[in-house]
């Protein structure tokens, strides 16, 4: 069991375009293990590579906490988003002590490999609709801070600066 170090924004890993997996090997699997216990251990319900200095397009999710919640997906692709329009609250590990509301479907459609390397297509809702949606968003650079509106973003970037010391040189994404 390794407790990896997540990332925290604005470290530049987090806004770069991570790079599919080409095959799921044993390293591939170890990394997924040290995810879930990087993340079981912060109480996340979610978690992408790239958070963990790692730029591979691997998320994992768990909305419940329980082993048999566990997913894995290796190269997801989000293929649709409908259902509801759902106003919630989201933070990430990576802008810790921040929440926003975001504004995402209640059902993901989402294609990858799993941790064997075989094809899996789900159909996630609710929950587990934004924990996919949120840790896909991840691997593209995308934060939940960029999906709150102008206004907002500056409101709580401010509040980041102020609690953490840390802050945007003011580049734009
Ligand atoms: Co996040």
């Amino acid at each position: 069991m390794s407790i990896l170090d997540i990332k925290k924004y604005p470290d530049g890993v987090l806004r770069k375009k991570a790079q599919p997996v080409k095959d799921v090997t044993d390293a591939e699997r170890a990394i997924i293990r040290d995810m879930f216990d990087t993340m079981y251990f912060t109480k996340g319900v979610g978690l992408a590579a790239p958070q963990v200095g790692i730029s591979k397009r691997i998320i994992v999710c768990n909305p419940t906490g329980e082993k048999k919640d566990e997913l894995a997906i290796i190269n997801p692709k989000i293929t649709y988003r409908k259902g509801r329009r759902v106003k919630d609250c989201e933070g990430c590990l990576s802008i810790p002590g921040i929440t926003g509301e975001v504004t995402r479907f209640s059902l993901v459609g989402v294609t990858g490999k799993d941790q064997n390397g075989r094809d899996i297509l789900i159909e996630a809702g609710d929950l587990l609709a934004r924990i996919v949606d949120h840790e896909t968003d991840h691997l593209d650079g995308v934060l939940f801070i960029d999906r709150v509106g102008f206004l907002k973003k500056k409101i709580i970037m401010r509040s980041y600066k102020k609690k953490t010391g840390l802050f945007c040189t003011g580049k734009k994404y």
